[in-house]
């Protein structure tokens, strides 16, 4: 199965996505997998125009000949995709938009219907798999990756490909710092990289295995007392 993630982290591979990613690329790399990783942060990515020479003129060509030449060739050649993003703004980061909007040369122009909906085909090129988001957040409730994971499902709509799941990790920033000072945190690591091999193996995450990485570390009301003690007073 050939996976492509793209982290959409300004942190790279320093950041609290890039932790969990590289447990989880572990996983899947353990179950056969063949990926490739690619950080959004600091490629030669340009706006996409909205010309729409992609679609006319050049087909299933862009105009701006950039490193998304090549990130495009990636994608339409995944079985599987992986989006991974911190939740910045209640969404995904805007390299890592700027990246998918970019990706319109996949799709034809045309629509077509699909389940009563008008949708684009995808090039002949282009492989219809699957997607897989993962995503951290700074606040505690689960309910900060609603938006993103609806944006995710619509997405993976309009790419013909099955949204598998999100792994997700709220109050992310916590998990380096705790496991330094030897917390007990064995559970989720093992259950990220667990989730990689299910994802390759069995085509999704168990319920089960994303509770627990998902899971309490300490309290809401010491998160806050923390937050409080490294910011300060307003
Ligand atoms: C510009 C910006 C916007 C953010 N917006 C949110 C937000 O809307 N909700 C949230 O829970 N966390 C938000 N965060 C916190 C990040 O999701 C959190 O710090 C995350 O752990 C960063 O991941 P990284 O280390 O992989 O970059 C924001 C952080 C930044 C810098």
């Amino acid at each position: 199965m050939k996976v492509l993630v793209i982290n959409g982290s300004p942190r790279k591979e320093r950041g609290a996505t890039g932790g969990i990613l590289s447990v989880f690329v572990e996983g899947m790399k353990d179950a056969g997998a063949d990926v490739d990783i690619i950080y959004s942060k600091g490629l030669d990515i340009g706006d996409c125009r909205g010309c729409f020479n992609c679609w006319t003129t050049t087909p299933g060509k862009c105009i701006q000949d950039d490193d998304m030449t090549e990130i495009l060739g990636q994608m339409a050649d995944s079985d599987l995709l992986v989006y991974a993003t911190p939740v910045y703004v209640d969404g995904m980061t805007g390299s890592l938009k700027t990246l998918l909007d970019r990706a319109i040369p996949l799709l034809h122009g045309a629509f077509v219907l699909r389940d009563d909906h008008c949708r684009h085909e995808l090039r002949d090129h282009v492989k219809s798999g699957k997607i897989a988001l993962v995503s951290v957040s700074g606040f505690t409730e689960m309910d900060n990756f609603d938006p993103l994971i609806t944006h995710m499902k619509a997405m993976s709509k309009n790419l013909n490909r099955e949204f598998v799941g999100s792994l997700l990790r709220p109050y992310a920033w916590i998990v380096n710092p705790s496991l330094e000072q030897g917390a007990p945190l064995g559970d989720i690591i093992e259950a990220i990289k667990e989730a990689g091999r299910q994802l390759v193996t069995e085509g999704k995450m168990k319920e089960e295995t994303l509770a627990i990485i998902a899971r309490e570390i300490i309290p809401r009301e010491e998160v806050i007392t923390m937050m409080k003690g490294h910011y300060g007073d307003k």
